[in-house]
């Protein structure tokens, strides 16, 4: 990771919305918001790189070769797959859950012994090509994995999507998670969405992250109820380090840095590390892997 000079930047306003929407536009759209995200502010330095972000490309993984025509079979994942990982998953495959998951959402599912699962019949799952979901296996967390998909809620899995054993993924009522390829929840993160959640290509949630688009409660400030919940979207290859959390209507740029235990309330610019307590850049011309 290479973190560059330029510090102590406040991270732009915020988009507060006025009303939750459901997240639905095409990535497109969502790139070309974020994009303009990575243009610094007036007057200060120079403008990030906008270069595209170093995201894993499965097709020089050591382990794939070595399965020869078999490894074209295996999902694309974050990282680089090791042998003890492969097996760890063969050996904790729940097989009738799986097959059965896999029959009822008409989609690539592999669920660990013991992950617990609970999505209402209302509830849509939604396959893109290649599309494969892995949930509850690596880590020896005593916790087991829980996504639960609540009713006329959407997930969208654009790829590969990993929930490590320990993860929390709760949908409520009416909401839309959109999930990039490559993503990865770890061991204690968890994300609650009751509005709406978009995480791109390669972005990985670390030990005990947090995203979550609603305050849960009602909340009056100076005599006026302020906005309950409101969309997230990060972009493509964005770390989410350990214990940082992403708080409503925050936009994170391609390929930013969200630092170890940041409290996130406004956007972030694109390839910008953010840190502290609210969250303000502490390194500009980021890249990580
Ligand atoms: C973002 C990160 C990489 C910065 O590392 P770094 O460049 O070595 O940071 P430095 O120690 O050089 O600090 C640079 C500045 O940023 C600040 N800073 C660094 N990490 C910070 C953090 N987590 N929160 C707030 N500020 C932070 C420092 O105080 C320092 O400020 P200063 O210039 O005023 O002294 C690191 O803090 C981090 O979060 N790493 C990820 C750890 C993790 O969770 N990994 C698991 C991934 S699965």
């Amino acid at each position: 990771m290479v973190l560059s000079a330029s510090r102590h930047h406040r991270v732009s306003r915020p988009r507060k919305t006025g009303s939750p929407a459901p997240l639905v536009a095409p990535s497109v759209t969502m790139r070309s918001e974020l994009g303009a995200l990575g243009v610094s502010p007036p007057g200060t330095e120079r403008p990030v790189d906008s270069s595209p972000v170093s995201v894993y490309d499965p097709a020089e993984d050591p382990f794939r070769r070595r399965l020869g025509r078999l490894g074209g079979l295996l999902p694309a994942t974050h990282n680089p797959v090791a042998a003890r990982d492969f097996w760890a998953v063969v050996r904790r495959v729940g097989i009738v859950r799986s097959a059965w998951y896999s029959v009822r959402l008409r989609g690539r599912v592999l669920i660990a012994r013991r992950a617990r699962v609970k999505i209402r019949h209302s509830a849509t799952v939604e396959f893109g090509p290649g599309a494969f979901l892995l949930h509850g296996f690596l880590h020896n967390s005593p916790a087991p994995a829980s996504l639960e998909l609540g009713r006329n809620t959407t997930l969208t899995l654009r790829g590969t999507a990993q929930i490590w054993r320990g993860a929390q993924i709760k949908v409520y009522q009416g909401a839309h998670l959109d999930l990039g390829d490559r993503v990865i929840f770890n061991e204690g993160s968890r994300v609650l969405c009751c509005a709406g959640i978009k995480l791109g290509d390669g972005t990985g949630l670390s030990w005990g992250a947090e995203i979550s688009d609603t305050d849960m409660h009602p909340i009056r400030v100076n005599g006026q109820w302020i906005d309950e919940q409101a969309p997230v979207v990060i972009g493509d290859h964005v770390m989410v380090a350990a214990r940082a959390m992403i708080l409503k209507g925050v936009h994170v740029g391609d390929g930013a840095i969200v630092a170890a235990g940041a409290v996130v309330t406004e956007d972030v610019p694109a390839r910008c590390a953010v840190g502290g307590v609210p969250a303000r850049v502490i390194a500009r011309d980021v890249d990580w892997r």
